[in-house]
């Protein structure tokens, strides 16, 4: 069936939601906008929506062949893609295999420490109030997910962490932490948004080189050379063990810091 882009449902800083003729079924617009420090930081990163939307469309897969629901349908073009409408928890689900970011600053630990057993971390999706992290206990008493969705979330989100981590590192890049949000679709949980180089940390496995949006919210350089050095690590190229390692230590252009 043909699908068409209908009302606009929603504009966020990096994608734009439209309905479609088809009940339930959305359309993800991918922007090159791109923010930081709850939009304190604004920017464009040439080529990123193209990027994320090819990245997205191939880790969905790879996670819905290994049974994890996603609300990917297809993908459109080269910026759009074709998904269930979810109703989404306002629960940003991070997990986490190596100290970064926030995590670093919040412990004391070197960025770059091994964490042995990877961690779950739950944050308000509320850029009102900064999305300040959350328990258990603060999810019950804002309802935003009933216990049971709330632990198969966590569930589900080491169990794709468990996927991606060695798909990337096959392409050699180390998953150093991502951003997850589900959503209710009739009785069902799905993931849904989008994992791309905007909501997880991606290095370099040999050189720890930063090849994702901690380039821009840093001010490294290079912002764009690294999603387009991902991407082929992911999409463009054929499978291989380490076929990324190889090429990229031949042809990179990104600084090294
Ligand atoms: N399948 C879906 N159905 C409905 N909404 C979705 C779906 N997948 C993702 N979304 C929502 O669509 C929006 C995508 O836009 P974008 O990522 O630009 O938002 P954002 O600027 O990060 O803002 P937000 O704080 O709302 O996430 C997000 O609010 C996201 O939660
Ligand atoms: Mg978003």
């Amino acid at each position: 069936m043909h699908v068409e882009a209908r009302e606009k449902l929603y504009e966020g800083k990096a994608k734009i939601v439209y309905e479609t003729n088809q009940p339930g079924v959305i359309i993800q617009y991918f922007k090159d906008d791109a923010t930081a420090f709850n939009a304190l930081k604004k920017g464009t990163i040439v080529g990123k929506g193209v990027i994320n939307n090819r990245m997205s469309a191939a880790l969905f897969e790879v996670l819905q062949r290994a049974r994890v629901p996603t609300h990917f349908l297809r993908t459109l073009s080269d910026r759009e893609m074709l998904c269930h409408r979810l109703d989404i928890i306002k629960i940003e689900t991070i997990v986490r295999n190596i100290v970064a970011g926030s995590l670093a600053k919040r412990t004391g630990l070197e960025e770059g420490t091994p964490i042995k057993q990877p961690i779950v971390e739950l944050y308000y999706k509320s850029d009102a109030l900064g999305d300040p992290m959350l328990n258990d206990d603060h999810v019950r008493m804002l309802r935003l997910a009933t216990p049971g969705e709330l632990a198969w979330m966590k569930r589900t989100a080491l169990k794709i962490n468990s996927i991606l981590r060695p798909h990337l590192a096959r392409r050699g890049l180390l998953l150093v932490d991502f951003k997850l949000e589900f959503g209710r679709r009739g009785r069902k949980l799905y993931l849904g948004d989008e994992i791309s180089p905007d909501t997880c940390r991606l290095w370099d496995s040999r050189s720890k080189e930063r090849l994702d949006k901690d380039r821009f919210r840093r001010d490294l350089g290079g912002v764009e050379e690294a999603y387009q050095e991902v991407f082929r690590r992911l999409v463009t190229e054929p499978h291989g063990p380490d076929s990324g390692h190889r090429r990229s230590n031949a042809g990179s252009r990104i600084p090294l810091q």
